[in-house]
This record gives structure tokens, C-alpha cells and sequence, in this order.
């Protein structure tokens, strides 16, 4: 199927990580230039960009200046930028009842998961505005549907996401008349961090307990979605949702 993605300018955040990196090969494969940006990982970085025609740029999401570089090098790097997928975020720990949680912890969950998508939408929207194109896929979490008791911080940032991107489908659509904006939440991802414990019966058996599917998502399931979500022959009516890629997941187990 021809998801009209290639040729297609993408800048994906955190595409150094687990999912990430698979997001880069995917719209890479569809003949998309890919903007692989990284905090860590810069050899990894250059590797996807080597691969996929497109451009290696670091950046820490936190720092406003550094985000707006990012932006500026990604649009001169691949002589503009069609698609932005936010996906880079940070998972905390330890895992701590909200009683128990500093507000150092706080603001750093904050920053990473909600500051970091604020300042890399508004560059991209600020590019937006110059071209009249423009579509946005943000990476959130069931953590926003569900909660996540021991991580209120990163399921509140990740849940602010719905609030954000119900706000910027409205505002998009006044600088690029096709512009949308869509969120993919991910369930339990199977990936290099919690790799050592795929194995494991009981670790898997635990996550998936509220799930139809007896089984962690992958990278690539979420990849999928996101390249869906940006390809305007898939989803060219589709703006302000939240496509959940977490095999049927329904809540979480309490007790
Ligand atoms: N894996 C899962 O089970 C799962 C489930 C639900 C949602 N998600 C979401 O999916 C997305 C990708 O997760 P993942 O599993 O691929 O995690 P990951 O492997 O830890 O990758 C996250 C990426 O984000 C980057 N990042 C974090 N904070 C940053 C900052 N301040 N500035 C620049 N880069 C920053 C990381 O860079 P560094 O390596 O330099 O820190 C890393 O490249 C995240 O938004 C995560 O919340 C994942």
C-alpha cells in the first residue's frame, strides 16, 4: 500500500531509543528523509541518518535554544520538514508513591515528557507557519488512560498530551489547512531496556494480565502507527486521537 510517505521530510525525537530507532527505519523504508535526532547515541544517530538519506542532529529536549537549533538544522538539513513525531520522553525512576515523590522528581518527569513536546511543537508549528504544511504525531502513553500508581508524574505528563494535541488540531489547521495532529499511545514495548527480562514468565505474565493479547508490544507496532498517523492517503481525516497500540489492555491489575 502506498502510504505517499516518500519523499516526505520527518524529524523523530529520541530516535536513538527502543522505539525510536524503529520509527526512523519505518518511514525510512516508506522513501522518507528522516531528522534522527539524539541526546545520547550520537554514532547510533549517524548510522539511521547514513541509511535513510536524512541528517543526525542532537539536542536536549529540556533546553529551549537547543530545540529551536534542532528544528532550524533539521528544516536546512533536509531542505524543509513535513512531519514531526515527538517521541522522545523518559520513563522515571524509581517507582514511587506520589507521598513519597520530591518535587525535584516532579518538575524532571515534567520536563522530559511535557516541556520537551511543548518547545519541539512549537518549532516545528513556527516552520509550519512558513510552509503551510504540517502534520504531528506525538508519542504518549496508557499510562495517560489508565494511571500509573508509583509513576503519577509520567502518567500526568503523558496524559496532558491529550489536552495539548485537542488544542493544537484546532490551531494547526490556521497555518496548514490539512494539518492534523494524532497521538500513539503504547502499552508494555518490548525493548533493549527490559530485554533481559522477555524471558521471563512471570514478568510477562504480569504485564500483559489486562491484556487480550498475551504478549509486549514491539517497536515495529508502534512505528506502524505512527506512520499511519502521518501519512495523509491513510489518515488524511484523522485529527485529535489516540490510537492505543497495548494488545486490547483494559486497566491494570491492582491487587
Ligand atoms: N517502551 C515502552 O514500554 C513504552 C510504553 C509507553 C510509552 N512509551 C513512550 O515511547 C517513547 C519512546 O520510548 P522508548 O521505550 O523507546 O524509550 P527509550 O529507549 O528510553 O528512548 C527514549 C528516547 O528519548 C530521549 N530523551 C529522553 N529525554 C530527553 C531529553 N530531555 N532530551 C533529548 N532526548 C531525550 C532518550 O535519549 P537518552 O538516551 O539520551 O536519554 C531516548 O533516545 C517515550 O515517549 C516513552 O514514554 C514507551
Amino acid at each position: 500500500m502506498d502510504t505517499g510517505l516518500a519523499g516526505r521530510r520527518v524529524l523523530v525525537t529520541g530516535a536513538t531509543g527502543g522505539i525510536g530507532g524503529e520509527i526512523v527505519r519505518a518511514f525510512g523504508t516508506e522513501g522518507a528523509r528522516v531528522a534522527v535526532h539524539h541526546r545520547s547515541g550520537a554514532d547510533r544517530a549517524r548510522e539511521l541518518a547514513a541509511a535513510y538519506d536524512g541528517v543526525a542532529l542532537g539536542a536536549d529536549l529540556t533546553v529551549e535554544a537547543e530545540v529551536d537549533a534542532l528544528v532550524t538544522g533539521a528544516v536546512a538539513g533536509l531542505g524543509g520538514l513535513d512531519v514531526l513525531v515527538a517521541n522522545a520522553g523518559k520513563y522515571p525512576v524509581p517507582a514511587v508513591p506520589l507521598w513519597e515523590m520530591d518535587a525535584a522528581r516532579w518538575r524532571t518527569t515534567m520536563a522530559a515528557n511535557l516541556d520537551a513536546v511543548f518547545l519541539v511543537c512549537r518549532a516545528f508549528l513556527r516552520h509550519v507557519a512558513t510552509t503551510g504544511v504540517g502534520t504531528v504525531v506525538l508519542v504518549g502513553s496508557t499510562a495517560a488512560r489508565f494511571g500509573e500508581a508509583d509513576h503519577a508524574d509520567y502518567a500526568a505528563a503523558k496524559a496532558a498530551l491529550t489536552g495539548l494535541a485537542l488544542s493544537l488540531k484546532n490551531e494547526i489547521v490556521r497555518i496548514a489547512p490539512a494539518g492534523r495532529v494524532n497521538i500513539v499511545a503504547p502499552g508494555w514495548t518490548a525493548t533493549d531496556r527490559n530485554a533481559d527480562r522477555l524471558d521471563d514468565d512471570d514478568f510477562v505474565r504480569a504485564r500483559t494480565a489486562t491484556m487480550s493479547l498475551a504478549k509486549l508490544g514491539r517497536p515495529a507496532d508502534v512505528a506502524a502507527a505512527c506512520l499511519v498517523l502521518a501519512s495523509d492517503r491513510l489518515s488524511g481525516h484523522v485529527s485529535g486521537e489516540t490510537v492505543t497500540v497495548a494488545g486490547g489492555m483494559e486497566g491494570r491489575v491492582l491487587r
